[in-house]
């Protein structure tokens, strides 16, 4: 998948989006023909533990975007630019997106909507990457915003989000991410703009859909927004495999024969005839 080739799926088909963070999932996702995997800041929530995506910097989303990019060989790889990489320091955001490209391996990056936006975005883009906006409940500017809630409930903040949209598109991004708002307003940026709209809890006139590949399958606990479909709940599934392995290791169940190496029994009755003591001096050879 190349950029040219996801803005030619709108008004063809619609296009699906996960995250991933490791080698193991990326590989599963993009064997099954996932368009687009996002190394989202999300990294911050799912797997490093922390309480927000603020929290999580360069060095972290470069380390796992490598890992992804080393398993992917069809779908576009987006990586997810961290707050302090464009927001704190936005003089550095070209140095930290071309990062993205020429370090990690990715496609894409994607940036979220904050107030000097256009002005980075434009700057990135001008440098020759590719950029997916994101608009709508924007979690790294989420006290700027009201909360995690429904965003633009009224038709002046709509009003606001279409031409955000609107800007995003002429700057030169190749797709936005619309999050949490209602499903009217997105179907009415859809079909205002041209470039691909992908959204996460924004209903189902989108021209693809993202997920958060812990929230999908089951493997987030902390809370579930309601835009989230579990696919799979397998946080049960893999309690009771590593209380199978507690259970079986203890009651000497785990490792039988089929798990273990044999010596023949001659050897065996070699080494015993040695007669070893304790204090026995071995060769390293
Ligand atoms: O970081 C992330 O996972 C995201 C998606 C929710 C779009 O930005």
């Amino acid at each position: 998948m190349n950029i040219a080739e996801i803005i030619a799926l709108k008004n063809k088909r619609k296009m699906t989006m996960l995250t991933a963070y490791d080698y193991p999932i990326a590989e599963l996702v993009d064997r099954v023909g996932i368009d687009m995997i996002l190394v989202g800041d999300s990294l911050a929530n799912v797997v490093l533990g922390l309480d927000s995506t603020t929290k999580v910097g360069m060095q972290e989303m470069l380390h796992h975007a490598k890992a992804v990019t080393r398993a992917v060989k069809n779908a576009l790889v987006i990586g997810d630019m961290p707050y302090d990489s464009y927001q704190v320091n936005p003089e550095e955001c070209v140095k930290n997106a071309q990062r993205f490209i020429t370090e990690a391996g990715c496609q894409a990056v994607k940036l979220e909507w904050f107030e000097h936006c256009l002005e980075v975005t434009g700057k990135i883009i001008k440098a020759g990457i590719p950029v997916m906006g994101h608009i709508g409940l924007t979690p790294q500017t989420v006290d700027k915003i009201g909360g995690f809630k429904v965003q633009c409930k009224d038709a002046e903040a709509a009003q606001r989000l279409i031409k955000q949209a609107v800007e995003l598109e002429e700057i030169g991004c190749f797709s936005v991410v619309l999050e949490c708002l209602p499903d009217k307003i997105a179907e009415f940026i859809t079909k205002k703009i041209k470039i691909p709209t992908i959204g996460i809890g924004a209903g189902v006139h989108c021209d693809g859909q993202v997920l958060v590949i812990h929230d999908m399958l089951g493997l987030f606990a902390r809370y579930t927004p309601k835009f989230v479909k579990k696919y799979i709940d397998l946080s049960p599934l893999i309690t009771k495999a590593v209380n199978d392995f507690k259970n079986e290791v203890i009651q000497e169940k785990f490792p039988t024969d089929q798990h273990s190496f044999s010596i023949k029994e001659e050897e065996l009755e070699k080494i015993k005839s040695l007669n070893l003591k304790s204090g026995t001096k071995y060769s390293s050879g």
